[in-house]
């Protein structure tokens, strides 16, 4: 069965049971602050299963498009994927367990047509700490459910993962698990979930392919158990938990059931085929590869690389269905590595340079469009298909250069001696192809096990460790000192504070320092050095000439760069302060700068910082107008200057 046709069954027979039909939230969540990207089902409907009433009633049925970002490196085996559709339904308050597992289980067996034989489900042991009891009710509800369809029904009970592979399956069809395993919150354990937040026991089903236990996981196979004889394809939870300010668990105002049931997997189990990439979308993308590539997806050799070129592009396409741009922050950073990832396994692959316009990255980001196009609107039609694929095409382009540049680099620094002898390439000079030149660290050892050139590649593992254990000391003193938070607003008030202190150094002359300074989604306010009480002439010039540059929508670029170099670029930097020698540099313009080309000397502001900053001006013009609303003394020669975005 294909991904559209399953979607369409699920809906229209949650439909058929009083659910309400409604869309997916976009993979940018709308109000939640606290994630960049919507990772379940749930996530939208928060508020709902927190006690709100739902305008369109307490069954809903839906397909939502989740991203998790920290599955990024596991792409590559048969069954994670970045982007994936959840199967939706909920019950806010309404039925419970005794509805929700047999229409489960009536779809699985009676839509899909899957056998019930090959169906192995699990639930919650209990938690006496907690005082949350094992979850006898679901158990004997499946016990019914195999025992009308003449399986055998064994309650086995099994405690952790690794009590799994000691134990293995005893004849159990249903399988008792701890909390790590059957509890589901979006922070995971009931020891993890802060106060106030929903949670409770789940019940997930699980499809035996009946592939050989791979002894690698453990001595015995178990559902959960990760040699990929078992795929989970549903997980019914029972929210009905939230945690307290003394830490117990009372009940929630309803009792609501959160279904996640994944597509693809649900599609993979209706092939018979463990590997999600066999569903059709991914075979489509991994046609077209193998067609221009001339390698074949069975070749274990790249097998990987087909894998995360199908789902980096499907997972890109949607980004950019829902307005992410790639850039060098948040989302679109993400977007970003999805996007030069998919380009670098496609050359991986060789895939043949298209004569056309059209670059592979786009033929499969097409795929994708024409495939779900009629269930999300946003990816149909002449604009999105422009705008998608030109993303797309840019990207590839700028990716390109780094490389050429990147490549330069690599050559010049394995040139060989008088004697012709090339020495191998340092840890440095492969820190610096990564850290300045954007070179990926996979290219710099392909190329050079092609030359037999050797590469210290622990050293180069030690000194990437030690600059991003500085980064991020650096940015946690940073956030300590500076931002209040990483959301969008700081984020825009944190990119007008650099533009204000340049306005203050052309206003008020080049004496004007930083001396300090505090963002919040509210405000900016900065402490800089100046002797006397500012003018109404002179803020109101200072105010001016920000919402100039706010107009101008001006590229807000980051570099890394040896900080001598940052130092000779003029680029402001707090006086005494220590950094680490490689910075990261942030500069607002001039228009047309990029990655590639920031044009240092040409930018209105240049400043020593970790960010995190709007990728252009337009954003904080999507904020509003730039105003100070208070100018005073702080200390002998100190001013601060507290300002706002005004819609
Ligand atoms: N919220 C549940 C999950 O994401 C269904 O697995």
């Amino acid at each position: 069965m294909t991904i559209n046709e399953i979607r369409t069954k699920y809906l229209e027979f949650f439909k058929a049971r009083g659910h309400t039909i409604i869309p997916s939230a976009p993979i940018v969540p709308l109000n939640d602050p606290t994630t960049l990207f919507t990772g379940s089902g749930m996530q939208p409907l928060i508020t709902y299963l927190l006690g709100e009433p739902h305008p369109q009633g307490a069954r809903l049925t839906d397909s939502q498009k989740s991203f998790r970002a920290e599955d990024i490196e596991e792409v590559g085996d048969n069954r994670h994927t970045t982007f994936f559709e959840m199967l939706g339904n909920w019950s806010l308050g309404d039925y419970f367990k005794k509805e929700q597992l047999p229409w489960f289980f009536e779809f699985l067996t009676e839509e899909i047509g899957l056998d019930p034989k090959n169906l192995y489900v699990t639930a919650f042991i209990g938690d006496e700490k907690n005082n949350v009891p094992r979850d006898a009710e679901s158990a004997e509800v499946w016990r019914k459910l195999f025992a009308a369809k003449g399986i055998d029904n064994e309650i086995v009970e099994i405690g952790s993962e690794a009590d799994g592979g000691r134990l293995g399956m005893r004849g159990g069809r249903i399988f008792f698990y701890e909390a790590k395993k059957n509890w589901w919150s979006r922070a995971g354990v009931p020891e993890n979930m802060p106060v106030g937040e929903p949670g409770g026991p789940d019940s997930e089903v699980f499809y035996d392919f009946g592939t050989p236990h791979d002894p690698k996981f453990g001595d015995n196979c178990h559902p959960n158990c990760d040699c990929g004889r078992f795929l989970e394809i549903g997980n019914s939870v029972f929210m009905q938990y939230i945690k307290k300010e003394d830490g117990s668990f009372g009940l929630l105002p309803k009792q609501n059931v959160d279904f996640g049931g994944g597509l693809e997997r649900i599609a993979a189990a209706s092939i018979g085929n463990s590997d999600v990439f066999r569903t059709d979308v991914f075979e489509e993308i991994i046609s077209l590869l193998e067609h221009f590539s001339g390698k074949s997806y069975e070749d274990s050799r790249y097998q990987r690389s087909f894998r995360i070129v199908a789902d980096h592009m499907r997972a890109a396409t949607f980004m950019l269905g829902d307005g992410v741009r790639p850039s060098n922050t948040e989302r679109g950073y993400v977007l970003r590595r999805l996007i030069r990832r998919a380009a670098q396994h496609a050359q991986k692959l060789e895939v043949a340079q298209d004569q056309g316009a059209e670059s592979m990255l786009n033929r499969a980001a097409v795929i994708v469009m024409e495939k779900y196009d009629e269930a999300y609107p946003e990816l149909a039609g002449e604009v999105a298909y422009k705008e998608i694929t030109e993303a797309i095409w840019n990207e590839e382009k700028q990716f390109g250069h780094t490389l050429e540049q990147g490549m330069r680099e690599f050559e010049k620094m394995v040139k060989p001696d008088r004697s012709g002898r090339v020495a191998g390439l340092t840890a440095d000079d492969a820190f610096v192809l990564f850290t300045t030149y954007g070179f990926p660290f996979e290219m710099t050892m392909e190329i050079a096990a092609e030359r037999g050139i050797s590469v210290d590649v622990a050293q180069f593992k030690k000194r990437m460790k030690e600059h991003q254990d500085l980064s991020r000391a650096g940015s946690e003193k940073k956030f300590k000192g500076g931002l209040a938070d990483t959301s969008e607003a700081t984020t825009r008030l944190h990119t007008t504070h650099h533009l204000l202190l340049k306005a203050l150094q052309q206003v008020l002359g080049p004496h004007v320092k930083q001396r300090g300074s505090n963002i919040t989604q509210e405000r900016l306010r900065i402490d800089f050095s100046h002797g006397a009480k500012m003018t109404s002439e002179e803020k109101a010039a200072v105010e001016k000439i920000v919402n100039e540059k706010i107009k101008e929508h001006l590229p807000v670029i980051r570099s890394t760069l040896p900080k001598e170099e940052a130092e000779a670029s003029h680029a402001e930097h707090e006086f005494g302060a220590k950094y680490p020698d490689t910075v990261s540099v942030y500069s607002v313009g001039p228009a047309g700068a990029t990655q590639d080309d920031p044009q240092f000397s040409k930018a209105y502001s240049i400043e020593f910082c970790g960010g995190p900053h709007v990728s252009n001006t337009k954003e904080i013009d999507e904020g509003g107008v730039f105003k100070i609303k208070g100018e005073e003394s702080v200390a002998a020669g100190v001013r601060r200057i507290k300002g706002i975005l005004q819609k």
